[in-house]
């Protein structure tokens, strides 16, 4: 089990959720965020040129899958996120060592997106 950690841009996200339904991609957690991507500003002060650290507004994706989903979840948020611009984003891929559906109490690849999504 992984847990895929994606920061995409906000304008993408409808685009992105799309993607991800027609993997048959289900259950996820969408956060606002703010983040920095290596791109710097030069600001002029009265000391010299200083280097500033912008933060863009950002939405983090978490979403817990079976391996069987890891590659497919990559590709449905690449498809959708991708402008080809810098700033397009960033895909993390965790290792999982358990999940709990409460209302259930069922585990692990049970608890996240079945292989044969209703
Ligand atoms: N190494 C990182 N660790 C954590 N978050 C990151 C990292 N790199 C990027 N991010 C997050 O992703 C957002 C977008 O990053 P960005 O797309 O600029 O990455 P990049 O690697 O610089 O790619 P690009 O060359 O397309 O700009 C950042 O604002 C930040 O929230
Ligand atoms: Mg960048």
């Amino acid at each position: 089990m992984k847990l895929v950690v994606a920061i995409i841009r906000p304008e993408r996200l409808t685009a992105v959720l799309e993607s991800l339904y027609r993997a048959d991609v289900r259950g996820l957690t969408v956060s606002k965020v703010q983040g920095h991507g290596g791109e710097t500003e030069h600001v002029e002060t009265y000391r010299g040129t200083t280097v500033k650290m912008d933060l863009q507004q950002k939405v983090r994706l978490e979403i817990g899958v079976s391996e069987h989903f890891v590659q497919p979840t990559i590709d449905a948020i690449v498809a959708g996120a991708r402008t080809g611009d810098v700033g397009d984003g960033k895909i993390f891929v965790l290792p999982v060592e358990r999940i709990v559906r409460i209302r259930t109490g069922e585990t692990d690849t049970s608890a996240v997106t079945p292989v044969a999504a209703d």
